[in-house]
């Protein structure tokens, strides 16, 4: 497909993200390589609703990596059960967090995060990889992100 993402500028959050999503499809469906995917989905994101940062880390051993991502630079490696992203991989579910700075251990790589949501992948039952999603305003994020950010996770073949 062409690489241009057609963007919904007047809609709902849903309207949005529905017309993201076959777009998404198309642009990673014929790509085997995960990088370059995980690239995209993020770049999506960022160009689609503008989030201060939006990226991936993986599974790598006792922690995550950090991956491909849109926004300022970052924490490279978390460990396991810390921060919001460690503790989405250890309870392998999704964190909607309003406020970061009630979440104890919530690691500030970026001191205008204020909000956050954090959507683990599975390769055969296991986390192996979150993709994080950071707004610099409170309470960004709702159950409508959770559901279509959970569903974009899918669409990654790790
Ligand atoms: N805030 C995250 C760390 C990653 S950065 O936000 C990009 C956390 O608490 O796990």
């Amino acid at each position: 497909m062409a690489e241009d993402l057609y963007i919904v500028k007047e809609g709902s959050l849903q309207e949005k993200y529905e017309s993201l999503i076959p777009q998404l499809k198309a642009l990673i469906e014929d790509e085997s390589d995960i990088v370059a995917n995980m690239a995209n989905v993020a770049a999506a994101l960022k160009e689609t609703f503008g989030f201060f940062w939006v990226g991936f880390y993986r599974v790598d051993g006792e922690q995550l990596v950090l991956g491909p991502f849109q926004g300022p630079v970052a924490c490279t490696r978390i460990a396991y059960g810390r921060g919001v992203c460690g503790t989405a991989w250890k309870e392998g579910q999704t964190l909607l967090v309003p406020d970061v700075d009630q979440f104890p251990g919530h690691i500030a790589c970026s001191s205008l995060s204020r909000s956050e949501i954090v959507v683990p992948a599975f390769k055969e039952s296991k986390v192996c990889a979150v993709l994080d999603v950071d707004s610099d305003s409170l309470d960004a994020f709702s159950e409508t992100d959770a559901v279509y950010l959970q569903k974009i996770v899918s669409l990654l073949k790790f």
